[in-house]
């Protein structure tokens, strides 16, 4: 075993990829294998948590293998630790790879390091791609903004592991709306980058969405955007709402582009408006974003400029380290592992975990 490597292997199965990572000090990514599972959701237009879980157990050893290639390191024990996902998401999926950590572990004498996956979606602004030139990591205070298929929330970070909730969805994630809105135009699984794809080629900007402020707050509301875009949808077919089924419903594509991005740009607005605000009211230094709806363009450009209008760094991981993936959670990973968290052969899913829950009124 090797205490100070900085070396974290990283093992991630929570919803629909199955992953695994080396990352050194938490930050130089090593190798990254995602092995997903879109097209196998694809066709159900969503995930079957029975399907996810079997394909987790079909690819988790040949992903670990190509992970082991890719790193160059010849030995499980030149590892500091291993690193696994403890939650949130599926139970079954989330316990193929714990399973597969407390395993090699045990056979490597190894400490076990739980790391939350919505950290892990945090921390990916903290890693270098294996040829990237070394850059300064995330200067605290942090703002960080989490926009996932799951979850969406701000959070303030003094420091390392720090986290203080400013505010959260009340109903639909970010990601979820995009893959709802998404299926109810028509458009391929997963919504996200579908409609931003879809939304890049509208002519006309003029189909308006509404905007859930929640005024004084940070908090943040989707699913209004649905109903929304049902009543566009119906008035585009010239049919009653009531009428309509939940399928998905058959537009012209110039319609369904200007939805797209009328949509998109309520959800974008909302978002980097209130990223901007709370950036600046608690005095952040950095921005950090993460989670799949982060691999979006444009709202990574609007989080960007809006930022650089008022002097606050942003740092947003390239799309793919945004989307799951387990180099982040061996960046996580490490920063738990000096702190000294550790699991024993008890570790247990935790579907419903939470990063940080809001202070007492
Ligand atoms: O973080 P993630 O990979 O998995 C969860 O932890 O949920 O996020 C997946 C979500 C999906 O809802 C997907 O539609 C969304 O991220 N997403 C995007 C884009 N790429 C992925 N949303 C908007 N624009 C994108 N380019
Ligand atoms: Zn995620």
């Amino acid at each position: 075993m090797s205490a100070t490597s900085g070396l974290i292997l990283a093992v991630e199965s929570s919803c629909d990829e199955t992953a695994v990572a080396v990352v050194r000090d938490g930050r130089r990514i090593l190798a990254n294998v995602v092995a997903s599972q879109v097209a196998l959701h694809s066709a159900t237009g969503g995930i079957v948590p029975e399907v996810a879980a079997r394909a987790h157990l079909r690819w988790m050893i040949p992903v670990l293998e190509q992970a082991r290639v890719e790193s160059g390191i010849a030995d499980w024990s030149e590892l500091e630790a291993i690193a696994v996902t403890e939650g949130p998401g599926l139970a079954g999926s989330l316990l193929v790879g714990i399973t597969m950590a407390k395993t090699l572990c045990w056979l490597r004498e190894l400490p076990l390091v739980p790391v939350n996956h919505l950290e892990g979606h945090i921390y990916a602004a903290w890693l270098l791609d294996p040829a990237e030139e070394e850059k300064p990591a995330p200067e605290f205070p942090v703002v960080a903004l989490v926009v996932s298929g799951g979850h969406t929330f701000l959070v303030e970070m003094a420091d390392h592991m720090r986290y203080r909730l400013l505010g959260q969805t009340v109903d639909d994630a970010a990601g979820e709306a995009f893959d709802k809105v998404g299926r109810l135009f028509g458009l391929p699984y997963p919504g996200g980058p579908s409609i931003m794809r879809a939304a890049a080629g509208a002519t006309r900007h003029d189909r308006v969405f509404p905007r859930a402020w929640l005024a004084q707050t940070f908090d943040f509301s989707f699913s209004g955007l649905k109903t929304a875009a049902r009543r566009e949808v119906a008035k585009e077919l010239g049919i009653d709402v009531q009428g309509m089924g939940s399928d998905a419903q058959d537009l012209p594509w110039s319609a369904v582009s200007e939805l797209a991005y009328g949509f998109q740009d309520s959800v974008i607005d909302v978002l980097a408006t209130k990223t901007l605000r709370a950036a600046e009211e608690t005095g952040a230094r950095t921005i950090v974003v993460g989670g799949g709806v982060a691999a979006n363009s444009v709202l990574r450009q609007r989080i960007e400029d809006d930022a650089a209008a008022r002097g606050i760094r942003v740092v947003v991981p390239r799309p793919g380290l945004c989307t799951d993936n387990a180099a982040m959670i061996g960046a996580a990973g490490f920063f738990r592992a000096r702190a000294g968290t550790r699991a024993g052969s008890d570790l247990a899913a935790k579907p419903s975990l939470k990063l940080a829950v809001p202070e007492p009124a």
